[in-house]
């Protein structure tokens, strides 16, 4: 599939989201952070937000679940149109059968996981999800410092999807900037998200175009 950049749009403004995702068409998927106030110290969006920027756009949804009770409320999100949901596996009770509901829903299945989570327990969940999702912060608010303490994380999922030949993306999410994009993608990720790297920049696409181009060369480097 090659190197996806998807930003997210939790820094965008939100009075205006359709004009936001104008500014950013050259973005393989909208990242979309929904947080319950719960599972993160934050309050973001619900299905309906996810419905109306699914009508809005041709560009796939890429729903981010942080929320308490993944299991109850992830087909929600398929529903509204997401055609990518992540849950964490923190936050989930019964992982397998999640993935497995997602999938048969219509939409890939992806898991999350918070810096202090490892990768390694879930090794044989790999088969069942099309993307797995490494923190870079710790979930909750868009802005803050990439921890560089993931980044063996990152390489070890990688080796876990190349020994069981899955074709798994691996997407990181948190402080993804042209700073930290190619250690990143030397690490073996091929999704990357990036808010207020994108939203924050003059020009969004432009951005886009530039993190897609470090992380295309940091890849063929590795
Ligand atoms: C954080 C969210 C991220 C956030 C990233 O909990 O999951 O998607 O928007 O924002 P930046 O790129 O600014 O770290
Ligand atoms: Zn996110």
């Amino acid at each position: 599939m090659g190197i996806q950049i998807t930003p997210s749009i939790l820094t965008a403004d939100f009075a205006d989201l359709g004009a936001e995702l104008a500014r950013i068409p050259s973005s393989d998927w909208i990242h979309v952070d929904v947080m319950d106030n719960h599972f993160v110290p934050n309050l973001t969006f619900g299905p309906r937000t996810i419905e109306a920027l699914s009508n809005a756009t041709s560009r796939p949804i890429d729903a981010h679940l942080m929320i308490t009770d993944a299991d109850r409320n992830a087909a929600a999100y398929v529903e509204a149109g997401a055609a990518s949901v992540t849950f964490h596996v923190e936050a989930a009770t019964a992982p397998v059968r999640l993935a497995r509901e997602i999938r048969s829903a219509g939409a890939r299945a992806s898991m999350a996981l918070r810096p202090a989570t490892p990768v390694d327990p879930y090794e044989d969940l790999l088969p069942e999800l099309d993307m797995v999702l490494i923190m870079t912060v710790e979930p909750g608010f868009g802005g803050q410092k990439f921890l560089d303490l993931c980044l063996p994380k990152i390489r070890r999922a990688r080796e876990l999807m190349d020994k069981h030949g899955v074709e798994t993306w691996l997407q990181v999410d948190g402080g993804v900037s042209l700073e930290t994009i190619e250690r990143c993608a030397e690490a073996g990720a091929d999704v990357f998200v990036a808010g207020s790297a994108v939203f924050d920049a003059e020009d969004p696409d432009a951005m886009i175009a530039a993190l897609r181009e470090k992380a295309t060369g940091a890849a063929d480097r590795a």
